[in-house]
């Protein structure tokens, strides 16, 4: 792991930062991209929020990366470029919850906070065999508790980091090695065989179910449109193809009649085809989007559409990465360039 030979609080906040919500494998790649791009807190902060989104590309909640962007410029214009040194300030960081303020300041600056991710959860909770949801506010304020009870003040980064570690490695959420584990003389769950049920979490999310029609427009002159997606909600500031959100899947036909459909497309006759790819549910936390992209010939060129090689440089939702990527397999790009 490679944040693990510096205390630089910037390459720390910006591992941690990444590293919720992705294993380490994954997230690594994406560490070693930003520290590249962007070797100092200046360089993040100077940047522009589509090259930052751009790099962010396929690591999900996108917010996370304008957060850090917003962040950056905030200590670098505000804080004289001065990184927050405490718990307390670190917290008020735009974007940086508990975790990430304990894992900054414990790391950094030597201060006994104790970081209570996913991993520490599972540990806690087995161990100890508690049963309170991690997801409720008192197994929030419990789990917080023990964990700072448990911490060792001469080694803040060390203990939180092996407290992590140990549980992405050892107190796995599947298959964990209680065979070998140092701790399983005392751990409750493994002798009362309540290790499949712990740690509980408490199911408050419904799933959503989004139909989304992509238009693919192809111009006569081979470009293509894309809008940028505004307002809260996923993807924000992302790049896509013109969008047709439905309640359930569209027939062409139902395409073709759409009453957003005018307002979505520059004017001009068009043919259209549903691409038959691979297309497979996107799965989010709260949501799970169908899509189907549409080949939308126009009859007429249009200013504002983009050349398919400018493509690259905007920062895209994945799936619509991969279905490009499909696109480049067909003979699609071979007709006009
Ligand atoms: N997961 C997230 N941050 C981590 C860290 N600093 N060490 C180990 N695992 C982690």
């Amino acid at each position: 792991m490679p944040w693990r030979q510096t205390f630089n609080s910037y390459y720390i906040w910006l591992s941690e930062v990444i590293l919720q919500q992705t294993r380490v494998e994954q997230g690594t790649a994406y560490y070693l991209k930003f520290i590249d791009a962007f070797p100092t807190i200046e360089d993040l902060a100077n940047a522009d929020e589509q090259y930052v989104l751009k790099l962010w590309q396929g690591l999900g909640y996108y917010s996370r990366a304008r957060n850090l962007h917003f962040s950056a410029k905030y200590i670098v214009h505000d804080l004289s470029g001065s990184f927050p040194s405490t718990y307390k300030e670190i917290l008020k960081l735009k974007g940086v919850g508990d975790y990430t303020a304990s894992a900054i300041a414990s790391i950094c600056f030597n201060e006994p906070t104790a970081v209570v991710d996913g991993n520490v959860y599972r540990i806690l909770a087995r161990y100890f065999g508690i049963s309170t949801p991690i997801n409720s506010t008192k197994g929030i304020k419990d789990f917080k508790e023990l964990a700072q009870q448990l911490m060792n003040s001469n080694i803040p980064g060390t203990h939180n980091q092996a407290m992590m570690e140990f549980g992405a490695i050892m107190c796995k959420p599947q298959n964990p090695s209680c065979e070998i584990c140092p701790l399983n003389g005392g751990c409750v769950a493994l002798e009362k065989n309540t290790i499949g049920e712990l740690p509980v979490k408490l199911n408050k999310t419904k799933i959503r179910k989004r139909y989304f029609n992509y238009l693919v427009v192809k111009t006569p002159d081979g470009k293509t449109v894309l809008n940028q997606r505004k307002g809260k909600g996923i993807w924000q500031n992302l790049y896509e193809f013109p969008l047709l959100e439905s309640g359930k899947p569209l027939e062409e036909r139902e395409v073709l009649l759409h009453k957003s459909l005018d307002s979505l497309l520059p004017k001009g006759a068009i043919k259209i085809k549903r691409f038959k790819g691979s297309a497979k549910a996107h799965k989010l936390s709260h949501q799970h989007i169908f899509s189907t992209f549409w080949m939308v010939d126009l009859g007429e060129n249009n200013s504002k559409a983009i050349s398919w090689n400018d493509f690259e440089n905007f920062p895209v939702p994945i799936l619509i990465h991969n279905f490009v990527e499909e696109l480049k397999q067909t003979d699609f790009f071979s007709t006009f360039e």
